[in-house]
């Protein structure tokens, strides 16, 4: 007998964020398998959940990820095979930058029921907590989402919409030095987002042109975004607490 597995997203971080439907299903599940993204709010809720396992899968610092893909993939084969409701779940939406077409592939080779469900990504809850629109009619037509693992081809997708650089915190230097030889302009305004949604976020206000010159050591999750529209955030930002911004403009 075939039991089901659910590819959840848990959102940012901050237990509020979780869904509806997340929180129903994993108060269904047999099984939780989680990342480390999903963040302590969400793994304190995990783990007061009753007659459940709960199992840390989340890659550690430096571990290739097609090892513990691997193992993740086990899991959920052994669970669901033994008619289990399985729930992998992951941090921010399954579908950025989440492994999920790897995973689905996975679960339709192994003829194991499925279903997705979507989660708030940082994407639009870091930005959006910290007073950035991403989406403006002067400021920022659209906007790019890329991730800062691949500095190189940032230049293919360079224009005048708002950029927002995902596991960028560690390559911000190496994410600024190729967007300016990529002709951004090194005035650009930019936000550095540590923790997005969780209490101790933090909103760090800078230039493309500082990131490149300033050591910044940013916490992790950190997300990055670019352009006109950070702007309005200044603004409004001693809304978010003086203490959890900082203005490094060099
Ligand atoms: C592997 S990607 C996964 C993204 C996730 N699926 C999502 O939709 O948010 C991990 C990156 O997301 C960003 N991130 C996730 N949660 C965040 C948060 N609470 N605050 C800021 N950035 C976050 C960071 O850039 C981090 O390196």
């Amino acid at each position: 007998m075939s039991g089901k597995v659910y590819i959840v997203g848990a959102g940012p971080g901050n237990f509020e964020l979780l869904t509806l439907k997340a929180y129903r299903i994993l108060n269904e599940a047999d099984v939780i398998l989680y990342d480390r993204l999903v963040g302590e709010e969400i793994e304190e809720f995990l783990r007061s959940l009753k007659g459940k396992e709960v199992i840390y899968v989340g890659k550690e610092r430096g571990e290739r990820g097609e090892k513990r893909q691997q193992e993740i993939n086990r899991l959920m084969k052994k669970y669901a095979t033994e008619g289990k409701v399985v729930v992998r779940l992951k941090g921010g939406d399954p579908g950025v930058f989440g492994r999920l077409a790897e995973e689905m592939e996975f679960l339709f080779n192994n003829n194991i029921p499925f279903e997705v469900v979507p989660g708030v990504s940082s994407v639009n809850a870091a930005p959006v907590s910290s007073n950035i629109p991403l989406t403006h009619p002067e400021a920022g037509f659209g906007f790019l989402v890329v991730s800062g693992r691949d500095t190189v081809r940032l230049n293919e997708l360079i224009g005048s919409g708002t950029m927002i650089v995902l596991m960028g915190g560690c390559t911000a230097k190496e994410v600024a030095l190729n967007l300016i030889k990529s002709g951004i302009n090194p005035e650009t305004e930019v936000a550095v987002i540590e923790r997005g949604s969780f209490k101790d976020q933090r909103v760090t206000f800078s230039t493309v042109k500082s990131l490149t010159e300033v050591e910044f050591d940013f916490k992790s999750p950190a997300l990055i975004v670019i352009g006109d529209i950070v702007k309005l955030a200044k603004k409004y930002s001693r809304l978010i607490g003086l203490d959890k911004i900082r203005d490094r403009k060099i």
